[in-house]
């Protein structure tokens, strides 16, 4: 048996596959075009986990290359990853996004009815809870999205219950997450974007590497606990934890299953750096700036159908994702 990892080399996925790899006899078979990872992951995932795995560069939106992959390896499993996430870029290149998420999606479902393979776990996010009107967020809150990221999670979300509704031997778990960080503790893998971040938690650490002067906090007049806004951070080894349970979830029910994945607690971008300051001994200089347009003030998950469905909840601390993440830039760049 194999189980397919689409976009494998990224940030969740490389740590998911070194959880994989502790839990199940599999064949793994990473597929990503390496758009936004490279294949240094690979070397660095085979140290971690002493497994050889298999490595596709290619496309999602390659359906004859994936039929090809079907068809030798036999994959039994998806967990789908690959795909665009950057909001700001999705406003400017609605059709890269769609094109390359939706269709690729799209591409991937095809080729795995063709080959009977019926069990897949996908990435949503929390994004498709849109401004929340309850907090914390349950499952059952109203879905809705302002940009074609968004737009695009809340489509497969749709595509996948359509599925599920005409065949019910599928079995598919839709994985919300909040806001992963942090890196896995051997500090050989975590998250490195390219150019000017635009999420928190990369941004703080090119400010702690002085590859950028100081952090931007956007707006401290928000309804919160000290004017930032609050997030649902979550380690994301704990993250790659959860869809090893949900994998096992739908390896042993045909169900269609939607969880968040997050830890329940929010913190504001203030107690975050603060954290990360104090933790790592480290001084990151911030201004405090203008709301980012589109930004919410608070976000974080109610966590019970994770705990009931899966029996599963995360258990690392804020500290814990401060100290790993810095970690790993310290073995990677520093
Ligand atoms: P990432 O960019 O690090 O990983 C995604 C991987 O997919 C990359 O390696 C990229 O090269 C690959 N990829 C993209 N398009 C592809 C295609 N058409 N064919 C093959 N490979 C392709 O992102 P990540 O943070 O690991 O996110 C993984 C998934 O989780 C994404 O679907 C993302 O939307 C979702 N998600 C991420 C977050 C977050 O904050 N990181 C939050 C919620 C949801
Ligand atoms: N922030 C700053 N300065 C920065 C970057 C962010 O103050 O330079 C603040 C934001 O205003 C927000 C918090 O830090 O209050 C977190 O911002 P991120 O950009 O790290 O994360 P978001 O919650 O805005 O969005 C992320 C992903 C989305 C995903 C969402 C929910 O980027 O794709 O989490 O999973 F949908």
């Amino acid at each position: 048996m194999s189980i397919l990892i689409t976009g494998g080399t990224g940030y969740i996925g490389s740590h998911t596959v070194v959880e994989l790899s502790k839990s199940i006899s599999d064949k793994i078979i990473i597929l990503d075009n390496l758009f936004n990872s490279d294949f240094s992951v690979i070397e660095k995932l085979q140290t971690i986990t002493k497994k050889n795995i298999i490595f596709l560069k290619s496309d999602i939106c390659d359906t004859n290359f994936l039929k090809h992959i079907f068809t030798k390896y036999k994959i039994t499993s998806v967990i789908h990853f690959a795909g665009l996430k950057a909001v700001g870029e999705s406003v400017e290149k609605p059709l890269l996004y769609y094109n390359n998420n939706i269709v690729g999606t799209i591409s991937l479902l095809n080729v795995m009815k063709e080959f009977n393979c019926k069990k897949i776990v996908f990435s949503s996010s929390a994004t498709v809870y849109g401004n929340p009107e309850h907090l914390p967020i349950k499952e059952t809150a109203k879905l809705s999205t302002t940009n074609p990221y968004g737009y695009s999670k809340l489509i497969i979300e749709n595509i996948l219950t359509d599925i599920y509704n005409s065949d019910p031997s599928w079995s598919i778990a839709i994985l919300r997450y909040f806001n992963p960080i942090g890196a896995d503790k051997s500090g050989i893998i975590g998250e490195n974007p390219s150019g000017i971040p635009n999420n928190l938690m990369p941004y703080i650490i090119k400010v702690a590497t002085k590859q950028l002067d100081s952090l931007n906090i956007f707006g401290n007049n928000y309804d919160t606990i000290d004017g930032t806004g609050v997030r649902d951070y979550i380690h994301v080894s704990d993250l790659a934890d959860g869809h090893i349970k949900a994998l096992d979830y739908i390896n042993n029910n045909n169900e269609i299953i939607k969880i968040n994945l997050g830890t329940g607690k929010g913190y504001s971008v203030l107690q975050l750096v603060k954290t990360f300051i104090k933790v790592n001994n480290i001084n990151i200089p911030y201004n405090i700036v203008d709301r980012r347009p589109g930004d919410i003030a608070s976000c974080y998950a109610n966590t019970e159908l994770a705990k009931k469905v899966l029996n599963w909840e995360s258990k690392k601390s804020l500290q814990d994702m401060c100290l790993d993440s810095y970690n790993f830039i310290k073995y990677n760049i520093v």
